[in-house]
């Protein structure tokens, strides 16, 4: 289930350049299944009009507070009460300077002040050159409106549209609208940190010349977001993939298994769920040539030899912290490994749990989810098997972090597991 489908988001704008990411946003925001209804400071329309916003809303916008179309001639209160969050994005300095001060001279201003706060939360995502972003003003604003228990989202950091650098910039609509999942999005890992390694591994043959595999790394950044929106501190241990990091996730590049496990190793203390979806390379060339290796003519073929990885998650499940973890230990690192098959998944999942040495184990058919971006997964642990039902890799990696959070409160509560 999408954590914004069904939610009912009220999209204010104010006046900056910012505006034109405010449509990306709304129709963003539209796709994930919210309802949105835009309301516009009269500074806002000189960026961007009122019509290209109901398109993309599919809604009228609001814009005067003497608007008569409410039947009460209060939209005001209506907008605000129907909400369930009041998002402003761009939000420029004057409009957190009249929040902060409870002005309300606007139909949008007004709205955010009569809203019912208890219930209907309210972000903002500021927009503003960098010095005035800077400023004493800003920065004690910034601060009184947090402690108002107002959500202030970051800004971005770089060009401006002013043809200055720095801070001030606002977030891009796929890093609101991340934020903004987060925010609906329950709690389960917070306070927990976790480890993730994801897409396939290289062996180098030479230096131009490698072997590797088709996982995309899709499932692991899957599993990765998930975690983050979940509240947790997540670090992503990366093969070579094409994916861009989910927003709020730490991300370790590395090529080869053995800088895989050597990432793994270095950040594996103090981790409580480390979750390896990586498709490591089983063996590498035994003797990767220091120069490309050159046809002579001869019409002979070279002659590779292999020798075998190190099984990375193998390897952390024999620690002590992860063996306490395995019984159910409060403190402990709950391990959780894939399995890719291609045929009687339940007993090589089960088989495979057993020979890992891990408290969960998540099968799925190998060919079936390559480079795909849906799958069905089998979750095998102490208790037996459950399925999650073919669905897209967020959905599913949403369902499984869930799983994982209630398994590490099942474990610390009852204090056995496997
Ligand atoms: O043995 P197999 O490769 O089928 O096991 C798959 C599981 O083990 C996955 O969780 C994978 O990330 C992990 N693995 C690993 N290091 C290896 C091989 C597999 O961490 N060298």
């Amino acid at each position: 289930m999408n954590p914004l489908s069904g939610k009912h988001i009220v999209l204010g704008l104010t006046g900056g350049i910012a505006c034109y990411k405010a449509a990306e946003l709304c129709r963003a925001l539209v796709k994930e299944g919210a309802s949105v209804q835009v309301v516009m400071t009269e500074a806002a329309e000189h960026f961007i009009t009122p019509v290209t916003m109901q398109a993309l809303s599919n809604r009228p916008v609001y814009g005067s507070q003497w608007d008569a179309r409410e039947p009460n001639n209060m939209a005001h209160i209506n907008l605000g009460r129907e909400a369930d969050v009041v998002l402003i994005a761009p939000a420029s300095a004057d409009f957190m300077a009249k929040l902060l001060h409870g002005r309300a001279d606007d139909l949008l201003s007004l709205m955010c002040l009569a809203r019912p706060a208890a219930t209907v939360p309210l972000i903002v995502a500021p927009a503003m050159n960098r010095e005035m972003w800077a400023n004493p003003a800003t920065r004690r604003n910034v601060a009184q409106l947090r402690a108002d228990g107002i959500r202030v989202l970051d800004v971005g950091q770089g060009e401006q549209a002013c043809g200055e650098s720095g801070d001030g910039r606002m977030l891009e609509a796929d890093e609101i609208l991340a934020d903004l999942v987060a925010f609906f999005t329950p709690q389960a890992l917070a306070g927990r940190r976790v480890l993730v390694t994801a897409g396939p591994t290289y062996e180098a043959i030479d230096p131009v010349r490698g072997i590797t595999n088709l996982s995309s790394g899709k499932m692991g950044f899957a599993i990765a977001r998930a975690a983050r929106e979940a509240g947790a501190d997540v670090t992503l241990v990366a093969g070579p993939v094409g994916l861009s990091t989910p927003r709020g996730v730490r991300r370790i590049d590395v090529r080869s298994a053995r800088e895989m496990l050597g990432a793994v190793q270095a950040q594996v203390d103090g981790v409580d769920v480390f979750v390896a979806t990586a498709a490591v390379a089983d063996w590498r060339p035994a003797n990767a040539a220091d120069q490309k290796i050159k046809k002579d003519g001869s019409g002979e073929t070279p002659v590779l030899r292999f020798i075998e990885n190190p099984d990375i998650l193998a390897t952390v499940a024999r620690s002590p912290r992860a063996q306490a973890g395995l019984r159910g230990e409060a403190g402990g690192l709950y391990c959780v490994g894939f399995a890719a098959e291609s045929h009687d998944l339940l007993a090589h999942a089960s088989a495979k749990r057993a020979r890992k040495g891990v408290p969960l184990l998540v099968g799925n058919i190998g060919p079936a989810t390559f480079g795909k971006d849906d799958n069905a997964l089998l979750l095998v642990d102490e208790l037996g098997a459950t399925e999650v039902p073919r669905a897209d890799k967020l959905a599913l990696a949403r369902q499984l972090v869930a799983e994982i959070a209630r398994r590490l409160t099942r474990g610390s509560t009852s204090g056995h597991g496997a």
